[in-house]
């Protein structure tokens, strides 16, 4: 584009704009929560799914106390998700982050070598990744250090060198199947060299947020390798703590989440959990056994979310790919996912914020622009987060014909300035 044609255009979009702000909408892009209609596709588990035995296979009475690792059963299901053995696997309350946060608590506070007598607690934050996980860490006031994600998990050569030269690296987060927020699932290399590389401290930890493990969108399903059977053959039994939940399988507000990790990890945790409280709420793990039952009625479930979420990721797609292609190609990139909740976009440098912001101005909420990096800050200003399950059709077609506006108004605006 010469620089006269990038003025006219640039006032036509203006134009554009100037019209979006005089009828401001009320949208929000920003969470990435399940919509109605998916919920509904649990409404069964609370309605039509009575529990008529009141004693688990390890014959606990559901209503009382007691049984601090999990019902049988739901160990057992959870196993299937995270690839564990029954004595490998503690169930939990409904929420996995909670789970993540004890587990970085014991081993800060609580764990035979506190990680709190340390100087310096530092850990590796694979980006663009979860904001969550980055607020977790600066809560507990450890050290965030960012590492480049690849397409296919962390780039391994920054992630090995950092881990063998510093004994204050503790951990790392990685979400390893269709990452929040750039889609991708991790490779079996990547898995491997995770499991076996050389860590200056000995009791480094990756926590496996397997939060997206069967929330396949097509018909190409992609699975991470079991990373702590490798980390088993490695001789390194103990560095992998996985956690997944039913958070987006089936009720966000009331699901079920779980551990999966060696049985010496299983128990430490479970020991740290027993000062915590006496059981979690087995009638809901019950009532989730019920529900979800096994591989197959999972695999079911999980298509009609798909078939729910699936079109929204390909309108996404369609309004992209309609508008920047040609001399508009280079303003955006962006990813397309085979699964998961979102679609990350990669502006140009430093317009990110500002595409946030006049969207904001227009009446259309995303999540906050560059939050998938820790702290909030990338001096490349180029990240943003597209969470689109929660939108109906119609509002998703309309937010991302504006965002397409935004995003060229900005790019022309910083080209020709
Ligand atoms: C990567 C990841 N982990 C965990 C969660 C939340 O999990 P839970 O509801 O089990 O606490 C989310 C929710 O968006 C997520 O994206």
């Amino acid at each position: 584009m010469t620089t006269e044609d990038m003025t006219n255009r640039l006032e036509t979009v203006r134009a554009q704009y100037e019209l979006y702000k005089e009828r401001p909408f009320d949208l929000t892009l920003a969470r990435g929560i399940p919509s109605t209609e998916q919920l509904k596709l649990s409404e069964a588990l609370i309605n039509e799914t009575p529990i008529e035995n009141w004693y688990s296979k390890d014959e606990l009475d559901i209503r009382n106390y007691g049984g601090l690792f999990g019902i049988q059963e739901a160990r057992e299901l959870f196993g299937l998700l995270l690839d564990t053995e029954v004595e490998e696997t503690f169930v939990g309350g409904n929420s996995s982050l909670q789970l993540m946060y004890a587990t970085l608590n014991h081993l800060m506070f609580t764990s035979s070598n506190p990680w709190i007598k340390e100087e310096k607690v530092k850990f590796i934050c694979p980006s663009p990744g979860y904001d969550r996980h980055w607020f977790m860490l600066d809560h507990m006031g450890i050290e965030m250090i960012p590492v480049e994600l690849t397409g296919n998990g962390p780039d391994m050569e920054t992630v090995e060198k950092l881990v063998s030269q510093d004994p204050s690296i503790k951990g790392m987060f990685v979400v390893p199947t269709y990452n929040n927020p750039t889609g991708e699932t991790v490779s079996d290399d990547v898995v491997d060299r995770l499991a076996g590389m050389h860590t200056a401290a000995d009791d480094f930890v990756i926590i496996w947020d397997n939060a997206y493990v069967v929330h396949h969108l097509r018909d190409s399903k992609k699975q991470a390798k079991n990373i702590l059977e490798v980390a088993k053959r490695e001789l390194n039994p103990d560095r992998v703590i996985q956690f997944v939940s039913t958070s987006k399988m089936t009720l966000p507000g009331a699901g079920v989440a779980a551990i999966g990790a060696s049985e010496a990890r299983i128990s430490e945790l479970a020991l740290t959990f027993s000062k915590q409280l006496i059981s979690f709420d087995k009638l809901n793990q019950m009532r989730h056994v019920l529900f979800l039952k096994d591989k197959e009625t999972i695999e079911k479930h999980m298509a009609k979310h798909a078939e729910i979420l699936a079109p929204k990721f390909d309108w996404i797609e369609a309004i992209l790919s309609a508008y920047f292609h040609g001399e508009r190609q280079s303003f955006i990139e962006w990813t397309e996912p085979d699964g998961g909740y979102f679609v990350h976009l990669t502006t140009q440098d430093g317009c990110a914020t500002e595409i946030v912001e006049k969207m904001k101005e227009i009446g259309i909420e995303l999540t906050p622009s560059n939050a998938a990096y820790p702290y909030g800050i990338n001096p490349k200003d180029n990240s943003i987060r597209l969470a689109p399950s929660f939108a109906k059709p119609d509002d998703l077609e309309i937010a991302m014909e504006a965002l397409c506006t935004c995003i060229e108004l900005v790019t022309l605006e910083k080209s020709l300035n």
